[in-house]
């Protein structure tokens, strides 16, 4: 018997070729594996009827109105995906610079939640929770003197996760970094009687080049003064992902999340092993474009490289994947089971 677990017989006795030879072999000792299960879709919605508006940095991703969204969580969820999370295109005018129609009951988002609570009920709902949508300033927070204010940004995140919990969500998601957040928005829903309401905790969420598809998508691009590194993470740390962590999971967090993905595949499995609790990462805005836009090119497989990138979140200990390829990835998984 070998005494290490990784010890194993010499060559010739031993020979890794022998499980490679056949796709029935390689299938059968295969570790890791991508599920449609694992897979939370990315939505970005829009105002007005039968609208389906191309996101020129995200081939392939529109913003849709919200009868075109009833539509694609239908087909999300006849293909069996578990979630959708809502991102809004928010019209400038609403944009301001105390980001009030953040927590307007009525505004796209929750208009969005209603319907599919209504239309879709068996399809889970997740929000973003964060300012940069409603903000004339394109920042995830309140804005002072050029300073981001943390303890008042939380106040306005409050309102917006209670309104958001009101219209039935299922999950948020608050995306901003503040400290704090995750406590004070618990300690609401507590209070307010929306004790089921499960919270994603975006923990470790870096200041990276990586979104700027995404803030095209939202319109938050070419607004945004300055950039995000007194809230988002160092790409240089490690260590502090594990105290987000922690600190996020102790205020109430139900679930966590690392973003961007690909780049930060070391974290996820730290975080995996650290604390075993359900968690996500985001394949981000700018993850999908370079596939997108290499595959177009016609330098790499689009298709291989889409389903190369999902499995490596899994081998790092992910439990799902926030990513833009969910309804193509599960027509794929559909189509070879
Ligand atoms: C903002 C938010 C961002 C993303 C999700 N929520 C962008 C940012 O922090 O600037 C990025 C998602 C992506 O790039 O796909 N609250």
């Amino acid at each position: 018997m070998p005494d290490h677990p990784l010890a194993h017989a010499a060559f010739p006795a031993a020979r890794f070729r022998r499980l490679r030879r056949t796709a029935a072999l390689r299938d059968l000792v295969q570790e890791n594996r991508l599920s449609v299960a694992n897979l939370i879709w990315p939505v970005f919605i829009r105002d007005g009827e039968g609208v389906e508006e191309p996101v020129a940095s995200m081939p392939g991703v529109v913003r849709r109105s919200l009868d075109r969204l009833i539509v694609a969580a239908r087909e999300a969820r006849d293909l069996g995906i578990p979630a959708i999370c809502l991102f809004p295109y928010t019209d400038p005018a609403l944009r301001t610079e105390d980001c009030a129609e953040a927590w307007n009951p009525a505004n796209l988002t929750n208009r969005a939640i209603r319907r599919l609570k209504a239309e879709v009920p068996d399809i889970a709902v997740m929000t973003d929770v964060a300012l940069d949508p409603y903000n004339a300033l394109g920042h995830d927070g309140l804005v002072r003197d050029g300073v981001i204010l943390n303890d008042e940004t939380n106040a306005a995140l409050v309102r917006m996760a209670l309104a958001q919990a009101e219209a039935g969500a299922d999950i948020l998601g608050p995306s901003d970094m503040m400290d704090g957040r995750i406590g004070a928005m618990r300690a609401a829903l507590e209070a307010a009687g929306h004790r089921d309401v499960a919270i994603l905790s975006y923990a470790a969420k870096y200041a990276s080049a990586f979104y700027g598809p995404f803030r095209d998508a939202v319109g938050a691009g070419t607004r945004l003064v300055g950039d995000k590194k007194t809230y988002q993470m160092n790409p240089g740390n490690s260590d502090e992902a594990l105290r987000l962590v922690a600190r996020d999971l102790a205020e109430g967090a139900d679930m966590v999340m690392v973003k961007p993905g690909m780049p930060y595949l070391d974290i996820c499995r730290r975080v995996k092993d650290a604390f075993g609790v359900p968690t996500f990462a985001y394949q981000v805005s700018g993850e999908y474009a370079m596939i997108r836009a290499a595959a177009e090119r016609g330098w790499i497989d689009g298709e291989k490289a889409m389903v190369e990138s999902l499995l490596a979140f899994r081998r790092a200990g992910c439990d799902g994947i926030l990513t833009y390829f969910a309804p193509a990835v599960a027509r794929m998984l559909a189509e070879s089971a």
